[in-house]
């Protein structure tokens, strides 16, 4: 069994999901890339370890991740049962469902029936008796919400989620599924959504302002879009990179000439302010308490050892955010 650092709690910062009493790293580590059947198990597990020892006590998962389909929950429940015996109550293990998982009706968006049975599969690939945070994944244009929420209220009655998390909403549908969790007295605590430096869309659709409003916390993906706000892309596109290695999401098209001065502009900011490009990606979603926690994706323990760095320094001037605007708005 892995042997973890004694030190491992000093150089992170922990904040509280909106107004609720749990409180996540300011950096989580998400499984949505890397730890599938295709990824190395060496890899996955020093990645694991060299979060944990980082202070990040959160691992973010959803029903789906692999591929194939529900292979990093059973990847991840192998390096936890080998090598966590005895950390369980250090950790947040979070999973989702709401995007299509099994054949047939009953395989996705947010039935009843979908999220309970997801949930209980989510439980056993992993091989955990409770989810510290259950999330629906998207929001459902056709289930009534009443019936998506009462199947996170259930979720939580039955010990089998701590919490409640919702992904994808957008601010006016938060709103309505609030008042419902509230009336059922759900411990619903965070909001997770993309936002990043060259995606905005929270602040415009409502979730950023209503999840203050609420006093609920937002946990922000691909916070690095993918690896573009990195130094990953400044010299070409490495045989090793997420677009070279799996573009299902991040598509070589995306690294216009445009979005490379752009990257191009951010990087010389970062470095006058000291900072890696990923590193200040990271601060600049900080700077608002607003935001719990960014969600980052890695492929090696490097990356997670630099951007923790980023909660160093989370201040900017006037000046450097208008410059940031000015590049990428
Ligand atoms: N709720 C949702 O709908 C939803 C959707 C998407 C993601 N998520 C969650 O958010 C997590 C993070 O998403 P993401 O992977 O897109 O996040 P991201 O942090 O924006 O991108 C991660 C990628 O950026 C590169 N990278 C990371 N740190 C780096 C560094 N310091 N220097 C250079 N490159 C670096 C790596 O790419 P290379 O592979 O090229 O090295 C890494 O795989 C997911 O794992 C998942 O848990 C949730």
């Amino acid at each position: 069994m892995y042997s973890f650092s004694a030190e491992r709690y000093q150089n992170m910062s922990y904040a509280a999901c909106g107004r609720s009493g749990l409180k996540l790293p300011r950096v989580s580590l998400g499984f949505w890339h890397n730890f599938g059947d295709t990824a190395s198990m060496e890899n996955m597990k020093a990645m694991c370890f060299t979060a944990f020892d980082s202070g990040i006590t959160h691992f973010d998962l959803a029903n789906n991740y692999g591929p194939a389909p529900g292979s990093a929950e059973s990847n991840v429940g192998r390096i936890l049962r080998d090598h966590f015996q005895g950390y369980r109550d250090e950790l947040i293990i979070s999973t989702k469902a709401g995007y299509l998982m099994w054949d047939g009706p009953y395989g996705d968006w947010g039935s009843r029936k979908y999220l309970l049975a997801s949930l209980d599969q989510s439980l056993k690939r992993m091989g955990l008796e409770y989810v510290d945070i259950f999330y629906h994944h998207r929001m459902d244009p056709d289930t009534p919400l009443e019936e998506t929420m009462g199947a996170l209220v259930q979720a939580v009655r039955s010990g089998k989620a701590l919490y409640v998390g919702l992904s994808n909403y957008d601010g006016e549908t938060l709103a309505r599924a609030e008042a419902i969790l509230r009336e059922e007295r759900a411990p619903f605590v965070i909001n997770q959504n993309r936002y990043s430096i060259l995606d905005r869309t929270i602040e415009r659709n409502g979730l950023k302002e209503t999840s203050r409003r609420l006093g609920k916390g937002i946990i922000t993906f691909s916070p690095l879009a993918q690896g573009l706000l990195t130094n990953r892309y400044l010299e070409g596109i490495p045989a090793d990179s997420r677009i070279r290695t799996d573009g299902r999401f991040l598509k070589e098209s995306q690294l216009s000439e445009e979005m490379l001065s752009k990257i191009r502009g951010l990087n010389e900011i970062a470095a006058a302010r000291g900072q890696t490009l990923a590193e200040m990606a990271l601060a600049w979603i900080l700077r608002d308490d607003v935001v719990t926690s960014v969600l980052i994706g890695a492929s090696r323990p490097a990356q997670i050892l630099d951007n923790v760095k980023a909660i160093q320094n989370t201040a900017f001037t006037e000046e450097e955010l208008k410059r940031i605007d000015e590049l990428t708005l």
